[in-house]
């Protein structure tokens, strides 16, 4: 069995305030793209489970899939699991604002539920996935959708229309989501201001949506990394070079661009690969009815 595991990016993401729990309120509209994690479970002759990851750094025990497999084992204690052994192909880069850790927690979910017929259902899923992380709930569900609380609530929105994306981080940057969001100050919180991007998205109209990437004010976690992490302004500076708007996904650092015209990303693509950043060209996966054209 083979389980696709997409990156996701935050088309706009609002911190709204500080919880009791220790966790932010946030809106944020998500999307997922091609850039993808794989997951393969293939059955074993050994009863049990085991989990290998193409990655070796991420293939210990804190890996959130070999958490799910600990987790759905111990769950249907005293019943027979078929003997399973998983192993994890990465693409999304790690700690880079793109969800790769919750899609594959995600994916491990769905495809280990399936896979030992544990006929847990969707709510259950997204249960198990909330504990595991905040993006996890989203994964699970994909498509366009207007997540709030700590990113578990989620409304599905309208496919946002196929677009490519460009997207870039410098090489080697890693960050981590608590470090960002511990930087927050009290003045950087305030009331959602997702309105244009929303109705853009629920209008499916271009110019709407291309206005609010062009104010650049998407992401309320940029500046605090930004601030952090210099190297970031010139990462958007070389982007808005390319004539693209670019918007920081998640807690960074990974900055994005939608393109209507392919030749305009991959030059994009290539000027920022040639200014030495790691560099994806995908697209969105949303709109499945351009994607069988
Ligand atoms: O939920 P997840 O494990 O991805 O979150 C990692 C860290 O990011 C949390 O421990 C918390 O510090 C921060 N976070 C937050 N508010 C959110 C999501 C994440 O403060 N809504």
């Amino acid at each position: 069995m083979k389980i696709r595991a997409p990156a996701k990016i935050n088309l706009g993401l609002n911190i709204t305030g500080r919880r009791q729990d220790g966790y932010h309120d946030l809106h944020s509209v998500m999307e997922q793209l091609s850039l993808s994690d794989y997951l393969l479970l293939q059955p074993q002759r050994e009863r049990g489970w085991r989990f290998f990851c193409s990655e070796p750094a991420l293939s210990g025990k804190d890996n959130l899939v070999y958490r799910v497999a600990a987790y759905l084992s111990k769950i249907s204690k005293g019943r027979e699991l078929p003997g399973v052994r998983i192993s994890l192909y990465k693409s999304i880069p790690r700690a880079a604002g793109l969800g790769g850790g919750s899609s594959d927690a995600a994916a491990a979910l769905k495809g280990l539920n399936s896979f030992w017929d544990l006929k847990l259902s969707s709510e259950e899923l997204m249960e198990i996935g909330t504990i595991l992380g905040s993006d996890v709930p989203y994964c699970l569900q994909g498509g366009t959708a207007l997540a709030r609380g700590r990113g578990e609530k989620l409304e599905p929105l309208p496919a946002l229309p196929f677009h490519w994306v460009v997207l870039a981080l410098p090489l080697g940057m890693h960050l981590s989501t608590a470090e960002v969001y511990g930087a927050l100050k009290p003045a950087h919180l305030g009331s959602p201001r997702l309105g244009t991007l929303i109705t853009a998205i629920r209008d499916q109209n271009r110019e709407l949506l291309h206005e609010w990437f062009a104010g650049g004010m998407t992401n309320t976690l940029e500046v605090v990394a930004m601030s952090k992490h210099p190297r970031l302004q010139l990462l958007k500076e070389q982007f808005i070079h390319t004539d693209l708007y670019p918007a920081m996904s998640g807690s960074g650092p990974s900055f994005f661009a939608l393109c209507k015209n392919f030749f305009t990303a991959r030059a994009a693509a290539s000027a920022l690969h040639e200014a030495g950043h790691r560099v994806f060209l995908c697209w969105t996966l949303s709109d499945l009815s351009k994607q069988k054209e």
